[in-house]
């Protein structure tokens, strides 16, 4: 039995105005609603997961509320929970979930009071081949840490996540699917979301999607271009309430046998910022919004 998380299922926002933000995240990013329940909103993709977005009503401002992990079964959850405990946590213990999708799982607060949660056992979809122009899943979250080193080590020591890159400021931790990395990790002043990223099925599905968003009035912040360590296609935006989101592809595969390099072997050429060399850099409203959003205080519980 691996004792790690398998991916980032789902991200729960607050929003001042859920409604609007809803409206975009089907008709723009192209998610599609899967069911309603007490003024909240919960948003597939492609893929099996029964929800990737979960929007609530926050009359007092924006937030990030929560990220979920999946676990491949009740055992793993039940050990992961002691882990969790034996790292001073609050948690709640695993119990069936009442939320949409439900499930068996527990919520807790991370070491910089991240609200996170493990689950198994949802009610996930049969369907799951990809469509074109519609994001399959989250690819990864990106997270500003107050102490990057303590944050890191939780995710290695306690979740069973690998940190299989290290570029600029960033750092890449993998669990267990194939994708290069399911949460990045930076440091900064407050733990803060820097973004969320959404993987699309192929690149000519991030472009067009560039130029869905620019349609409607979401000009691109970063990109498009090609990452580094990932090696994925990426295009950041500012989604309503200026939400950090990111539609990425071609993220890559690694398993066991991948090995870690440093800032030293990803640097970049003078004025280059992907590998294409095509991106401009990142905008002023990026640089202000990749630290914007805090995580809602005390929503631990599940
Ligand atoms: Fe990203």
């Amino acid at each position: 039995m691996k004792l790690t998380v398998r991916a980032v299922r789902s991200v729960d926002i607050d929003m001042s105005q859920p409604e609007r933000a809803a409206a975009f995240y089907k008709t723009i990013w192209n998610l599609a609603e899967v069911e309603r329940r007490d003024g909240s909103i919960y948003l597939r993709g492609t893929g099996r997961f029964h929800h990737i977005l979960a929007i609530h009503p926050a009359p007092s401002g924006f937030a990030i509320r929560r990220l979920t992990f999946d676990a491949a079964s009740k055992d793993i959850v039940n050990a992961l929970h002691r882990k969790v405990v034996a790292a001073g946590c609050k948690s709640d213990a695993p119990h069936a979930i009442a939320t949409a999708g439900g499930g068996y799982g527990f919520g807790f607060a991370d070491p910089e009071g991240r609200n996170l949660a493990v689950v198994c056992d949802v009610k996930d979809h049969a369907d799951a081949a990809d469509v074109r122009d519609r994001p399959r899943k989250i690819a990864h979250v990106n997270l500003n840490a107050a102490d990057v080193a303590k944050t890191n080590a939780f995710f290695e020591s306690v979740l069973g996540f690998r940190r299989v890159d290290h570029s600029g400021p960033l750092h890449f931790l993998h669990c267990d699917i194939a994708d290069h990395s399911s949460i990045v990790t930076g440091q900064t002043a407050t733990p803060t979301l820097n973004h969320v990223s959404f993987e699309m099925p192929d690149s000519e599905s991030v472009m067009r999607g560039a130029g869905r968003m620019r349609d409607a009035g979401y000009p691109i912040e970063w990109g498009v271009g090609r990452h580094g360590a990932g090696n994925n296609v990426f295009a950041y935006f500012a989604g309503p309430e200026e939400f950090p989101i990111e539609y990425t592809s071609d993220v890559m595969q690694i398993d066991d046998s991948y090995e870690f390099h440093g800032p030293e072997y990803w640097k970049w050429p003078p004025g280059r910022l992907d590998q294409w060399g095509v991106t401009p850099p990142h905008t002023q409203r990026w640089k202000r919004i990749q630290d914007m959003y805090l995580f809602a205080q005390g929503q631990w519980k599940i």
